[in-house]
């Protein structure tokens, strides 16, 4: 039995909205999202009913990795706004009982951050050691880069720098120098940063690739898997690391014990729960919970996540129904997510984006979110069923570096096999137009105005170009809308401790259409029936929770008025349903 909610910290309970400020509202009108767009709309998230908001990076940045490479940590980029903006952002957040999240960047920093300039200038700086530099290999009379390390973003891990004739690591592109976390000195420079946040009045961390910054010693070179390539896929040494717990204990103990913080740590390449529970089991003093990766992987290949393959509900059900009931009673706890930046938009990978259904199956996704135990993330513009942009795009308005290298790199080898310049990349912007990140980066859809609302310029990416009958503004007004259905669906998850905290059993394990689980707390069970599928199905719930008196309706995505429950019930197609029953006190 899990502790009761009153003792529960907040961050259990919440709703957290996560805001990748350049897409989100341009109030200036030069074409990119900023922090006054952000204040203009706080009235929008409460209305909602967020608790959390969780920004993306907004610190100052060359923006090649969308602002995920920093080249000041205190500081706003002037695209965003100013320190003093994010006081007002903050006051207006506060104001409203809302908290603020910051987006902790600290595996890497910008190429052009003033520590890596001062490390790149010589190999006797005092900042040299802050990043992870090393001589390059000669084989064969030839240089090489240090090891075979493949970036995470195509091509050598590896940037040689003329000025010193060494190499620096780097996980992500060239312009992401890693930081060498096993120099105390580094380490404590990021308590720094983070109690700059923090005594600004910042209410939480995301941490991103936080489990990436401790490499193996010695840097080995990978196992070669591609046979097409020098560079191989090197996780095994850089993820979850030799002292990886070491150092977020560390920082707890600096820093995020002494505050009452909502931290959560992206942890991707990693499946083994075990791996993952050791950052969020309360007494081991690190992090509130992780991002894991198993469902986001769940239609990726292993060579690249911007690749697309079949994925069944059997998979999903499984992945799932462990990670709800992993070490509930140790205290492990989930952080729930089916999008985010870096993944395409969840109503096409997992409903069905169809005009047919693309309103029902977001709402059957907002209710296998809001009935899962967890801390609840909802992703900009999710709550509008916003879906990737048409497969007619070309490769020119994917901006993201991830998908350019990989276009690049797969155009090289191809035309490189086939002798031609002129060669056929269809397939692959097949596959973009299902799994790039660009389709959760294009701008927010506000109303049916120019541009959707999001800026009087230019935008600095397109907007899909459903936004005409795809909007908040039209939404708000219609009480049949995904926008109207997640507002009603978070007062659910609010109203019923059980769906937050209850502990979780998978129905119908087999059924490859229907999801169906019950979630108990105390005296309270919950059941929850989703269809994955167009085609109706027949439930028969006798035969798996014997009996179904005095389960009454709580939500659902066909009609608000109260359905009863059958002991055979069929469900429509994408049909979600939420039944609550208080157990008789004898
Ligand atoms: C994380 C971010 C992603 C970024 C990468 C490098 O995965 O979520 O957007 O590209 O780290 O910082």
């Amino acid at each position: 039995m899990s502790t009761p909610p009153h003792v529960t910290p907040w961050w259990k309970s919440a709703s957290v909205y996560q805001i990748y400020p350049a897409s989100f509202l341009d109030a200036n009108g030069d074409g990119t999202g900023d922090l006054a767009g952000i204040i203009a709309k706080l009235d929008y998230l409460k209305d909602l009913g967020v608790d959390v908001i969780w920004l993306s990076p907004i610190y100052r940045s060359p923006l090649a990795d969308m602002g995920y490479d920093i080249s000041d940590y205190e500081d706003i980029d002037a695209r965003y706004g100013t320190l003093e903006d994010w006081d007002r952002l903050l006051e207006g957040v506060h104001a409203r009982g809302m908290k603020l999240m910051m987006d902790l960047v600290v595996n890497h920093t910008s190429d052009e951050h003033a520590w890596f300039a001062a490390s790149k200038s010589s190999k006797n700086d005092p900042k040299r050691d802050w990043y992870i530099w090393r001589p390059g290999k000669i084989v064969d009379g030839e240089e090489l880069p240090p090891n075979n390390w493949e970036s995470l973003f195509s091509g050598s891990a590896w940037e040689r720098d003329s000025a010193t004739g060494e190499y620096y690591l780097h996980l992500f592109i060239s312009k992401q120098p890693d930081l060498n976390w096993d120099n105390p000195v580094v380490r404590s420079a990021i308590w720094d940063v983070m109690r700059f946040w923090v005594r600004r009045g910042c209410d939480g961390f995301r941490m991103d690739a936080i489990n990436c910054i401790s490499k193996t010693d010695g840097l080995p070179d990978a196992p070669l898997v591609d046979h097409t390539q020098y560079y191989q896929p090197a996780s095994m040494y850089f993820a979850n690391g030799p002292q990886v717990h070491r150092y977020i204990k560390q920082m707890h103990a600096e820093v995020l014990s002494h505050h009452d913080l909502i931290t959560v740590g992206e942890t991707p390449f990693t499946h083994e729960e075990s791996e993952l529970a050791a950052y969020v089991l309360p007494q081991n003093r690190e992090l509130n919970m992780v991002f894991h990766f198993e469902l986001m992987d769940i239609d990726s290949p292993p060579e690249s996540q911007l690749l697309r393959k079949p994925w069944t509900l059997g998979e999903l059900k499984a992945i799932v129904s462990r990670w709800q009931r992993f070490m509930r009673d140790d205290g492990f706890w989930n952080a729930v997510y089916i999008e985010n930046h870096d993944h395409a938009r969840s109503v096409s990978r997992f409903g069905n984006d169809s005009a047919q259904w693309r309103t029902v199956s977001a709402k059957m996704l907002a209710v296998f979110e809001i009935t899962q135990t967890g801390t609840l993330f909802v992703y900009q513009g999710q709550e509008l069923g916003l879906k990737n942009f048409p497969r007619t795009w070309g490769i020119e308005e994917y901006n993201d570096v991830a998908a350019q290298n990989y276009w690049n790199l797969i155009k090289e080898k191809r035309q490189k096999a086939q002798g031609k310049k002129d060669v056929d990349m269809s397939d692959l912007l097949d596959s973009f137009a299902q799994k790039a990140r660009d389709h959760a980066r294009t701008p927010m859809q506000w109303n049916a105005g120019a541009h959707g609302g999001f800026t009087t310029g230019t935008p600095w990416m397109r907007v899909n170009d459903d936004y005409p009958e795809w909007n908040a503004e039209q939404q708000i007004g219609d009480d049949t809308s995904v926008h109207a259905f997640w507002k009603r669906a978070l007062k659910v998850r609010k109203a019923h401790d059980v769906l937050i905290y209850g502990d979780f059993v998978m129905l119908l394990e087999t059924d490859e259409q229907v999801f169906a689980y019950t979630r108990n707390y105390g005296s309270t069970s919950a059941l929850v029936l989703l269809n994955f599928k167009e085609g109706k199905v027949e439930v028969d719930l006798g035969e798996v929770i014997g009996g179904v008196a005095r389960y009454a309706f709580v939500l659902g995505n066909y009609e608000k008025e109260a359905i009863g429950l059958e002991e055979k019930v069929t469900l429509r197609g994408y049909e979600a349903r939420v039944y609550v029953r208080e157990a008789l006190l004898n």
